[in-house]
């Protein structure tokens, strides 16, 4: 099959482009840095035409109130050109219990991206994962200080980007769902118990902090984003680590 990977340069997307191509599809990753940008829509056209599936792996340089605007334009560009293209099936990668946390400006915008997605003109699947393992770094810089980093024990199900990856390669290939399917890791955890399995392996002295208020995990309300019936990935996140 051919399949135009739109942010196939960015972390799921560059594996997703491996994957497909070593199972003997022809997957071609498009990006920026490719000539493609979603926003202006320059190279779009060209990058979805003749390609049987688009998978958008895109994300919005900034997870805040800039965020919904980058997926409409990106979506309504791509959706376009890929019904022109005659594209028979479009994917994006969403967010478990993404639609249950409407205090957060990046979700809201995912949600925005999947009802683009639903309301479109092209069959579709939408791929929901739980927070990626390769995100954790991040997520604790954002609260971090010399002694401490504070982190609120919201239930997370942290999932490998390469089983990320491969559930998209697999759900890309196959008939479009029109629908969802939920993928997670194999464990859930508290992000501030997660946090301290983090810094013990790295080395890291500082302690961790629980602190229902901090960081953007905060606004979470209970168990919404993990889900232990999802399709479980093998990989457990000390695993990972190791
Ligand atoms: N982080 C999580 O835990 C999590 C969980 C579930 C789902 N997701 C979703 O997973 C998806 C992929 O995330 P990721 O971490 O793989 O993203 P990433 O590593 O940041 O890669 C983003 C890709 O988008 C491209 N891109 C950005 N702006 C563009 C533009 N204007 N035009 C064309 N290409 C553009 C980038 O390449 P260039 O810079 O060269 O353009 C890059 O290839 C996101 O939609 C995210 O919402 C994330």
């Amino acid at each position: 099959m051919k399949v135009a990977v739109i942010g196939g340069t960015g972390l799921i997307g560059s594996q997703v482009v491996r994957i497909l191509n070593e199972s003997g599809h022809e997957a071609v990753p498009h990006a920026q840095s490719t000539g493609v940008d979603v926003i202006s829509g320059q190279g779009v056209e060209q990058a979805v035409t003749g390609a049987d599936v688009v998978v958008n792996l895109t994300n919005s340089p900034t997870f805040d109130e800039a965020s919904p605007a980058f997926f409409q334009t990106s979506m309504d560009n791509l959706l376009a050109a890929s019904r022109k293209g005659g594209a028979g099936h479009f994917v994006i990668l969403s967010i478990v219990g993404v639609d249950q946390v409407p205090r957060l400006d990046y979700y809201r915008a995912k949600v925005l991206q999947e009802d683009l997605l639903k309301a479109g003109p092209v069959p579709y699947s939408i791929v929901r994962a739980t927070q990626f393992m390769e995100f954790m770094d991040a997520v604790l810089s954002w609260t971090a200080d010399a002694d401490a980093v504070r982190l609120p024990a919201t239930p997370i199900q942290p999932i490998a980007a390469k089983d990320v990856a491969d559930a998209v390669a697999e759900v890309a290939v196959g008939a479009p769902l029109n629908g969802m399917r939920n993928i997670g890791g194999p464990e859930v955890f508290k992000l501030d118990e997660l946090g301290r399995i983090t810094l013990s392996h790295k080395g890291d002295a500082r302690t961790v902090v629980t602190d229902p208020t901090a960081g953007m995990f905060a606004a979470v309300e209970g168990d919404v984003l993990t889900d232990r019936n999802a399709h479980l990935a093998a990989t457990r996140y000390t695993d990972w680590l190791a």
